[in-house]
């Protein structure tokens, strides 16, 4: 497969083109941003962690009979992955209150949610990616109603395979942001799942080991990254 030119540049990974139109190659940069892009730094080893726990978390996934985008791991931070047509909304399910919940509702951090939650937010940085819901979607032809229960059903689905997974590591899986996109008409999960759009705490502590090091400048970020891929059978 041949790389082409570049399509898109996001704020942590750049997208390039390739001589088979279905399909594309993920770049992983070390950048690393939060809050809408307003704080940002460079972070070494980040490409590479993330996109090999990405590739092993896609893996389980596809395995567990959640359709993603992922094809291949082509270096240590690229993957080839089917090129989607991408729906403009994030699935957010929370197992634990925390982040945007707490500060919205005034809920106490750490409590249990149960049953999990799910919200809906749209991919719109300018508009700081807000909170929307399934009469919005519609309307604004963002996804149709079939569209949005396959991704609510298949959100779900991840929660069920990836909740066990960290806890099998002694981790908890507090939340966590999916993006979908159509191939061929179906849905599948794309963009990426690692611990920049996930929170996960230390089963025992409570020890933040996701992006949230970032966001509240607690330091060691990409040890905690690896520290989590390690715990679930990752090597580096
Ligand atoms: P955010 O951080 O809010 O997700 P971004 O655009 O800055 O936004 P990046 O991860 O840097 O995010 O960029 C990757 C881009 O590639 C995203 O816009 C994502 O929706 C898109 N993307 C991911 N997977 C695919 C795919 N399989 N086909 C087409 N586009 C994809
Ligand atoms: P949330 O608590 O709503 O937002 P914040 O990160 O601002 O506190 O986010 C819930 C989870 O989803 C969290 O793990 C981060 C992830 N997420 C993203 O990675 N990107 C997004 O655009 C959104 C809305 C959430």
């Amino acid at each position: 497969m041949e790389k082409r030119d570049e399509l898109y540049a996001g704020k942590a990974k750049s997208v390039y083109r390739t001589d088979d139109p279905q399909r594309l190659i993920l770049h992983f940069r070390d950048d690393t941003s939060a809050f809408d892009g307003k704080k940002k730094e460079s972070l070494a080893r980040k490409g590479m962690v993330n996109n090999k726990f990405n590739a092993f978390i896609m893996e389980k996934l596809q395995a567990a009979g959640i359709p993603t985008h992922f094809e291949k791991l082509i270096a240590d931070d690229e993957c080839v992955v089917k090129n989607l047509e991408m729906i403009p909304v994030e699935c957010v399910v929370r197992n634990v209150a925390a982040g945007g919940l707490v500060r919205r509702l005034g809920v106490e951090e750490g409590q249990a949610l149960t049953p999990p939650t799910f919200e809906l937010f749209l991919k719109d940085d300018a508009h700081g990616d807000p909170m929307i819901n399934e009469s919005l979607a519609e309307t604004f032809g963002w996804a149709t109603p079939e569209q949005l229960a396959t991704m609510k059903a298949l959100t779900f689905k991840v929660n069920d395979v990836l909740k066990q997974l960290f806890l099998d590591g002694g981790m908890l899986l507090v939340d966590y942001k999916l993006e979908f996109g159509l191939f061929d008409g179906e849905v599948m999960l794309g963009d990426e799942f690692s611990p920049d759009g996930c929170r996960l705490w230390d089963a025992n502590t409570r020890e933040k080991m996701d992006k949230d090091r970032f966001r509240q400048g607690l330091g060691g970020v990409i040890e905690a990254y690896e520290e989590v891929g390690r715990r679930i059978g990752i090597t580096f």
